[in-house]
């Protein structure tokens, strides 16, 4: 008796919980309205964290707890939208929009129109269906009829309801756009910079990538936003306005009226307002948008005017123009980077593009310099687009400067020689970029090496960053990563800002880290082509260093992914002396250069790809997957012919169940396994 009221009580506290953590993440992450403080937010959510866990029963996937992600991102299946996914025809002058009002009071017999504005958001599409007030599904929009599944990397996005508030409909899909503001794509950036990887190019090729990631507890990391602007459900409202204030009142992030993101107008006048209005207010927003979405208000008007094979009448959308200044090319240099790679900047007369000023712009490489032919002096065009680092587009004609050897840098006065080390650049057949080949003491590519090994996904040593690092090259105290390793305290005490206690912690670091794990350290090498993932496939497929080094291109080839590109690449890397002195002082320090013997591990299920599906009893998801690689399994993410069985749980998915069925796979229970590997 007691446990059974025990349980009621705690089955009530979850659910208070999680409905109080529901709404407060919509106050602050949708609204900006927190009443209750960050501590007091993380503490419900450690409480609600500590019931779910000795109560598992009542579990629920759609718990405020699972928003920083964890779910296995489980394939991306293909979904067919219920409704198609449209675009939008373009337009780009105020004449193409009066064009098309006069289409749709054709179209309309003349009645009464109201039109609707909103931002045209500059992201990623995505429908979200709802049954009963929960997120059943996150579909990617595809081609317009079917799209993928990504409800595992949605779900922690925080402005997306999970469970939605007040008088929602049973049944319901709501349109939006999934972008990532601009301060959590710098920040993400800036962290990538620290880490020796390159910056992303633009936010919204970025937010498509994070949505496809395998791993959701990296896209929650990510900190993408969603504005919605469709509704689709039976007779919730007669306009489309009315249907974005209720989405707002079910808990979805809705543009605001109050600062002019939504208004509505009946001529062409109040539209062309809003769209000149945006034109300079854009600058400011913290998200990028590309134009105005202009709509016709009422549902029956919409549904009068109707559809054309690939969008509707009854919308339109107003691009605004890539934002393009000209400005003086004062100088162009030379970076040269980790891989040695120099890439020409133009050095330009500060100008003003989007809301910041742009003093530098990529220029690619020396191609380019004389596809634009440009010489220093000349008024060049700088654009933005959608990209964060601006670029150089083109020439002023009217406005030559004259061109004399010194400051026309075509191909053939790109410099010969590395601007850094004074090596002779070299270009690689069918390659565009220069290289300078100088590996071992060119500084930029030496710092960049060690920048990028101890970095957080690689080594990740504590008390020491990239300015003390250039501080070691520069005195000459670290050539190589395995010189970390010989630093002594006597050595770096007497270099500037380094005090006893920041030298300690920065040799503690360096001590720890001999016990990163394999993968890490290969990643580490900064081996081209060779990131985080391959690194861990080719750890746990060779299981060492050594069996790396001896491995010839057709068994690389072996491993899952890996193709020419990459093999050509690894082996290359090992058939360098100096890498192979690098390899051996590692080992010297004794670094960790191969896969650590598991405790329990068998190969019971060696040769066996298996697809894991559904809830279990004794482990989590997470649990299985470790299980059976540790039995030496493979887990793959979707059934195929080549799929030796699946673990099935409970409420494993109906779609997989029938894939299963009719490729005749082997469904197995979490304890049939169990009892494989015992
Ligand atoms: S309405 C029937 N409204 O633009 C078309 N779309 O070219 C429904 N977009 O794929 C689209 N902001 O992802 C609409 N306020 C907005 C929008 C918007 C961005 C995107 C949308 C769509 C594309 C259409």
């Amino acid at each position: 008796m007691g446990t059974i009221t025990n349980k009621s009580k705690a089955k009530a506290e979850i659910e208070l919980l999680r409905s109080q953590l529901h709404e407060h993440n919509h106050l602050y992450y949708n609204l900006a309205k927190p009443i209750i403080s960050d501590k007091e937010f993380d503490l419900m959510m450690k409480e609600l964290e500590s019931l779910e866990s000795k109560f598992p029963e009542f579990y629920d996937e759609l718990s405020p707890t699972k928003r920083p992600g964890g779910d296995p991102v489980d394939g991306f299946s293909k979904v067919r939208h219920t409704t198609p996914m449209l675009s939008l025809s373009n337009t780009y002058a105020e004449s193409e929009v009066e064009d098309w009002m006069a289409r749709v009071d054709k179209g309309l017999e003349g009645e009464e129109v109201e039109y609707v504005m909103e931002l045209k958001y500059d992201g990623v599409a995505i429908s979200l269906v709802y049954k009963e007030g929960r997120l059943l599904r996150a579909i990617t929009r595809g081609d317009g009829e079917t799209g993928e599944d990504i409800t595992a990397n949605v779900k922690t996005i925080n402005t997306i309801p999970l469970i939605l508030k007040n008088d929602f409909p049973s049944k319901l899909e709501i349109r939006g756009e999934i972008f990532y503001p601009f301060e959590h794509f710098n920040a993400l950036n800036d962290l990538r910079e620290e880490e020796g990887e390159p910056r992303f190019a633009n936010p919204r090729n970025t937010a498509a990538g994070s949505l496809k990631l395998q791993d959701s507890r990296e896209v929650a990391k990510r900190k993408l936003d969603c504005m919605m602007y469709g509704v689709i459900a039976k007779g919730v409202s007669e306009t489309h306005s009315e249907a974005v204030s209720l989405a707002g009142s079910w808990g979805f992030k809705i543009p605001s009226s109050v600062t002019k993101m939504i208004s509505t107008s009946s001529d062409v006048g109040g539209v062309m307002n809003f769209i000149s209005f945006w034109e300079e207010g854009r600058h400011n927003l913290p998200f990028a948008i590309d134009g105005v979405v202009i709509k016709v208000n009422r549902y029956d008007q919409q549904e009068r005017l109707g559809l054309t094979s690939k969008s509707p009448r009854w919308a339109i959308s107003f691009k605004f123009e890539t934002e393009r200044v000209r400005t003086k090319l004062k100088e162009i240099t030379y970076q040269v980077g980790r891989t040695g790679a120099v890439t020409p900047v133009a050095n330009l007369e500060p100008v003003q593009l989007g809301g910041t000023t742009v003093k530098r712009a990529s220029l690619h490489n020396a191609d380019q310099i004389e596809r634009l032919g440009l010489i220093v002096g000349d008024f060049v065009f700088v654009e933005k687009g959608g990209e964060i680092i601006p670029k150089v587009v083109g020439v002023d004609e009217s406005v030559r400067a004259v061109a004399n050897d010194l400051f026309s840098p075509t191909s053939s006065t790109f410099p010969t020689h590395c601007l850094e080390c004074g090596t002779e650049l070299v270009r690689e057949e069918g390659e565009a970029a220069h290289y300078c080949p100088n590996k071992s003491s060119c500084p930029p590519q030496v710092q960049g090496r060690i920048v990028h090994f101890i970095s957080r996904k690689a080594m990740n040593i504590d008390g020491l960053g990239a300015e003390t690092v250039i501080q070691l090259v520069e005195v000459g105290l670290v050539t190589d990563p395995s010189s970390l390793y010989e630093l002594k305290a006597e050595d770096i005490l007497p270099l500037e800002r380094m005090a006893k206690k920041s030298v300690e912690k920065l040799l503690a670091g360096i001590e720890a880290s001999k016990s990163v794990p394999f993968e890490r350290v290969l990643f580490g090498l900064g081996i081209r082509y060779v990131g985080e993932t391959v690194a861990k496939k080719l750890a746990r497929y060779f299981g060492s260093l050594d069996a790396i080094m001896q491995a010839d291109k057709e068994s690389l080839l072996e491993v899952d992914e890996i193709g020419d590109r990459i093999a050509d690449s690894v082996i290359s890397y090992f058939a360098d002396e100096r890498n192979k002195q690098l390899v051996r002082r590692l080992r010297e320090a004794n670094l960790q250069l191969k896969i650590q013997d598991v405790e329990g591990a068998t190969n019971k299920l060696e040769g066996a790809s298996i697809v894991v599906s559904g809830l279990f009893e004794k482990y989590d998801r997470v649990g299985i997957k470790g299980l059976i690689e540790l039995h030496g399994g493979k887990v793959s993410s979707s059934i195929s012919k080549k799929t030796s069985f699946v673990v099935a749980g409970d409420k494993m998915g109906p779609s997989k169940r029938e894939k299963a069925e009719k490729l005749g796979v082997e469904i197995i229970s979490e304890d049939e396994l169990l009892s494989k590997i015992s």
